[in-house]
């Protein structure tokens, strides 16, 4: 591999993308021999974590909708800047659970903002950059919302407790994603067993180390 990769993890809450990510990391480092680095956001370096803490604080019950939506751009450009970027120019594969998708499927298609100011927005903090792959893990929202529930590790943040419906835009947004971008966006039935995720993950991600 002569450059890096980014390969983003999306989907609805409670879709386990976070459990798969964990899962395929130590094999992808085993097997590569480029770099592995596993990230996430809104997060990923002191600043961005920072802003995470205020965006998802369940106590922030007034923010608005277009300061949430900044703030998540702000800590994406953030993480760009310390972390991607130089990862990438290394030559690393980086591995980030939710991105610019996220923005779109939550904000966009979820809180109802414009999705052409969203687009623009991260096209602007990522200096267009895309990520090379995108896995979307597809669960129902009721599926998703109920594993939050059993999860008893999991932090309850501020968008877990929006209504069902909330959660039912986010899927139709990252449905209409994925059938719009199909050459970076797959799509992973995420209502498998783990374990046939976990390998459908490895694959994909090998597929793709291989042609690059
Ligand atoms: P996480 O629970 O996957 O760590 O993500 C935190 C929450 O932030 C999750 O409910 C999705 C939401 N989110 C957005 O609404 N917009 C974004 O741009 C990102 C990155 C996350």
């Amino acid at each position: 591999m002569t450059k890096g990769l980014l390969i983003s993890f999306e989907g609805p809450d409670g879709a386990g993308k976070t459990t798969v990510l964990e899962r395929v990391l130590p094999s992808l480092q085993a097997d590569l021999t480029a770099n592995v680095l596993a990230t996430r956001e809104p997060g990923g370096i002191e600043i961005a974590e920072r802003i995470r803490e205020v965006i998802l604080d369940v106590k922030h019950t007034r923010m608005d909708n277009k300061t949430e939506l900044l703030l998540y751009m702000a800590a994406r450009r953030q993480h760009m800047v310390e972390k991607i970027m130089p990862a990438l120019t290394e030559g690393s594969l980086v591995l980030v659970d939710r991105f610019i998708d996220s923005s779109m499927a939550y904000q966009g298609y979820g809180r109802g903002l414009n999705k052409s100011a969203i687009t623009w927005l991260n096209a602007y903090v990522t200096d267009e950059r895309q990520p090379d792959l995108t896995l979307y893990f597809d669960v129902p929202a009721e599926v998703g919302l109920e594993r939050i529930t059993r999860n008893k590790k999991r932090e309850i943040n501020r968008l877990d407790l929006e209504e069902l419906d909330m959660h039912q835009r986010v899927r139709q947004g990252y449905q209409e994603l994925a059938q719009q971008n199909p050459e970076r966006i797959r799509c992973i039935d995420a209502t498998q067993p783990l374990d046939s995720v976990v390998t459908e993950v490895v694959e994909q991600i090998l597929l793709l180390v291989k042609d690059s």
